[in-house]
């Protein structure tokens, strides 16, 4: 008899229900605040890992609503292997009327699933862990994509809310600088709220609100799009002449002609080329996808090249493996500080026969 982990005796061993935990988003932001770079790490590494294969990550379920059309609740179902290994939800609502109120576009909530018996042990707060990673994705994009171009020294933020807030937070902190930073926004007051997060920041770049979409764009050789339009609203190629680097993270705002004439780097072939996206409306378009050059797990392998003579636009669908690989770090990082809020008897119907 073999005491060994693989052995059938220990395969066979009683399985228990875990205890189950509520993490706040206070606990959220105590873990992620200072760890971008190790936040940066990991996403890369869950790209690598879903690159190869060891992930599932069925396309998003979107909930639209008849009677409000501007609103939907997403939910992202995965499971992510390699060194984390989780599986769970991310259940996430954009209602972008909050605003308007002084609340946040969105909320969520991200559920971490035991891998051993199915069991939720962990209901998270998601929103900032949802910020965090798709800020994460947009530095590591920014840093591989453009190695071989020269660093960008202006950056321009088109549509400036609580994401763009966080990706200029996570260049930051992961030792980008530059000399101007670009903000364009279709309501003057967040472009001013913005401009003042960025005075705060302590920036030593010089900050321009531009009031027109073409001048940000024609001055930033970085540029960040986090809008939440519906549909194409830049439609003019020649104002990508000097080739930028262009991050579309609301992944909707560019129009096929656009990307037809750059270099077009993904997140997931299959999940961006759906919902409505710039992406899936070229490949609507044009009935093929040979417009796609590769993803990011793709670029960081060097199995994609980059052009330096024509715009490089990273579309990132926003994949549930990375809210589920972060939520699970934070988790851990609460478990180890011995901070975890368990909700006693949370699963109470046990006795399969009373
Ligand atoms: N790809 C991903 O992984 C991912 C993840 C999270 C969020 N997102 C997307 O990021 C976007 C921004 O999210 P947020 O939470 O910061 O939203 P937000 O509502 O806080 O901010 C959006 C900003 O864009 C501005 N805006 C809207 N339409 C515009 C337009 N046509 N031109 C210029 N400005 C415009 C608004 O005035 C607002 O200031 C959303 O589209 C969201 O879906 C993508």
């Amino acid at each position: 008899m073999t005491d060994s982990a693989n052995s059938p005796v220990a395969a066979s061993e009683p399985k228990t229900v875990p205890p189950f935990a509520v993490v706040p988003g206070a606990q959220v932001q105590q873990v992620l605040e200072g760890r971008e770079k190790q936040v940066v790490e990991l996403v890369e590494q869950t790209y690598r890992v879903h690159g190869a294969g060891d992930s599932v990550n069925p396309p998003s379920y979107f909930l639209r609503f008849p009677d409000r059309p501007a609103s939907r609740i997403i939910a992202l179902p995965a499971s992510v292997g390699g060194d984390v290994g989780v599986d769970g939800i991310k259940w996430v609502s954009s209602f972008p009327d909050n605003v308007a109120s002084g609340i946040p576009r969105a909320s969520a909530v991200l559920i971490l699933n035991d891998r051993a018996t199915g069991y939720p042990f962990a209901c998270m707060e998601g929103s900032v862990i949802s910020a965090s990673r798709t800020a994460a994705s947009a530095a590591s994009a920014a840093d591989w994509l453009s190695r071989g171009r020269g660093r960008p020294r202006r950056i321009g933020f088109f549509g400036v809310g609580l994401i763009a807030r966080y990706i200029h937070a996570f260049l930051d902190a992961t030792g980008w600088s530059f000399d101007e930073i670009g903000v364009y926004d279709s309501w003057s007051e967040n472009a001013e709220g913005f401009k003042g997060y960025l005075e705060r920041s302590g920036t030593a770049a010089n900050v321009t609100v531009h009031d027109s979409p073409e001048q940000l764009i024609r001055s930033s050789d970085l540029v960040v799009f986090a809008t939440v339009a519906a549909q194409p609203h830049v439609h003019d190629v020649t104002w990508f002449a000097h080739n930028p680097l262009v991050l579309h993270v609301s992944l909707r705002d560019l129009a096929p002609e656009i990307l037809l004439a750059s270099t077009n780097i993904l997140d997931d072939v299959d999940h961006c080329l759906k919902a409505g996206t710039s992406a899936h409306l070229v490949e609507q378009m044009v009935g093929h996808r040979d417009f796609v050059d590769g993803t990011l797990a793709d670029v960081m392998a060097g199995k994609v090249s980059l052009p330096d003579d024509r715009p490089v636009v990273f579309s990132p669908f926003g994949l549930g493996v990375l809210d589920l690989a972060v939520g699970k770090y934070v988790y851990d990082e609460v478990a180890r500080s011995g901070q975890l809020r368990v909700v006693e008897d949370f699963f109470s119907e046990l006795k399969r026969y009373g």
